[in-house]
């Protein structure tokens, strides 16, 4: 017999025990997990997530990009499927919910129907989307980039890591260049579930934020060339400090952020020096910088400032300074129905809600700029992420996996048995 609508819900302990099953690929010792993209761990985690979508009788396919695709037939197959999903790798020091809480809620909902009896009138896809993160090849989101060809597949084949391994090979090497096309798996919408990443849903004690908007980001490489020389015996007057100069575009990029606060992020993440050594004055410095903004103008603004900055002080210092814009994501703005659909379920589960920007980059930026989409945040504890102590609350997880599984059920048709509505 068939629950009635208001009790059709996930399993939280199954959904639960699936986060700290795939935390074991890649596990640090810190509690955490470093799962870069296409690394040996990812490759478990993937090999993992095909067992399990097959087991629960999807068929998955993976494109040339390694984005891996499990379809669930629904009553009208002339439909397209509805997507849900998110990613599977992590930061080098990442925690064990960031993408992962989105891949496998997915899952959890799937699994929820078939335990229910319960077959969507349009079929439902689960993706799990190559390399959301960056951090091994740039640019982030590049799986999805690919799909929605924002970037073509041969440049992002060809992209390569710090070792100079490229995505193909890297690929080739856990075995997940797949056969279909990218792209060829087409979707009705996209719905994502992910953890904020941010402080705001915990201090206000809601459980869930319907993301209707998404920051525009900016990446940037930079280097600094200035020379090498001894630290005790050069003259200030006659240094050529690469590191002086970068200590100036930090502070100019905190300065630019501050300046358009709150709306606005700047970030240095990486800097490298080449050849370190504490009597040598640095000639030599890579760096990544990035600003994020929910505003088209803001993001020109402070894009233009660190440039007009840079030329300043290179102008004003004797190095040489090269900053390359290597990624631009305009700002994001949802579909008002699919985040819609995401308010109305909180509703009928009695969850409260607020509307949201999403701080973080996600694959469902991609998504919006062709289909319908959405997302749904939960909270996380301190709002912190990207960090090994990144955590979430059952109950928080179980919530949003509910939210997705009944907003999911009014996109896709909830195939005539009153739980859509
Ligand atoms: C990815 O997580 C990003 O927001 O950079
Ligand atoms: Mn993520
Ligand atoms: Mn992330």
């Amino acid at each position: 017999m068939r629950a009635p609508a208001s009790n059709l819900s996930v399993n939280a302990d199954r959904l639960w025990d699936t986060i700290f099953e795939t935390a074991r690929f890649g596990g640090t010792p810190r509690g955490g997990v470093r799962r870069l993209a296409l690394s040996e761990e990812d490759r478990q985690v993937r090999d993992w997530f095909r067992a399990a979508c097959e087991q629960a009788g999807l068929t998955v396919t993976v494109d040339t990009l390694g984005n891996m695709f499990a379809v669930r037939p629904g009553k009208d197959m002339s439909r397209l499927p509805f997507g849900i999903g998110s990613h599977l790798d992590t930061q080098p020091t990442g925690g064990k919910f960031d993408g992962v809480l989105g891949t496998l809620a997915a899952l959890e909902v799937v699994r929820t129907l078939n335990d229910a009896g319960i077959e969507t009138e349009a079929p439902l896809c689960i993706v799990n989307w190559t390399n959301e993160e960056g951090s091994r090849f740039a640019p982030a989101m590049m799986g999805s980039a690919g799909y929605v060809a924002d970037l073509p597949v041969a440049d992002i084949l060809a992209r390569t890591d710090a070792e100079g391994v490229s995505v193909g090979a890297a690929l080739d090497a856990i075995g997940y260049r797949g056969p279909a096309e990218v792209g060829a798996q087409k979707l009705a919408g996209f719905l994502e579930l992910h953890i904020e990443q941010g402080p705001i849903l915990e201090a206000e004690g809601r459980p869930i934020g319907v993301v209707e908007h998404g920051q525009g980001i900016i990446w940037y490489d930079g280097r600094i060339t200035g020379f090498e020389s001894h630290a005790g015996s050069t003259p200030m007057r006659l240094r050529k400090d690469a590191l002086a100069a970068l200590s100036e575009i930090v502070l100019a990029i905190e300065a630019l952020a501050l300046a358009h606060a709150p709306n606005a992020v700047g970030t240095v993440g990486e800097a490298v020096i080449a050849r370190p050594s504490r009597n040598v004055i640095p000639g030599e410095i890579a760096f990544s910088a990035e600003f994020r903004t929910p505003d088209a103008g803001i993001l020109d603004a402070l894009d233009a400032g660190l440039q007009a900055k840079v030329q300043e002080i290179a102008a004003r210092r004797p190095v040489e300074i090269r900053l390359d814009t290597i990624w631009r994501k305009a700002p994001t703005h949802f579909d008002p129905a699919v985040a819609g659909a995401v308010a109305q379920a909180a509703d009928k589960l009695g969850l409260k809600h607020r509307p949201m920007v999403s701080g973080a980059g996600h694959d469902s930026f991609h998504m919006a700029t062709v289909m319908p989409a959405a997302m749904i945040f939960v909270p996380c504890k301190d709002g912190v992420s990207h960090n090994e102590l990144e955590d979430a609350t059952k109950a928080d997880c179980a919530a949003g996996a509910n939210v997705l599984l009944h907003a999911v059920l009014a996109l896709a048709g909830d195939g005539g048995n009153g739980f859509g509505q």
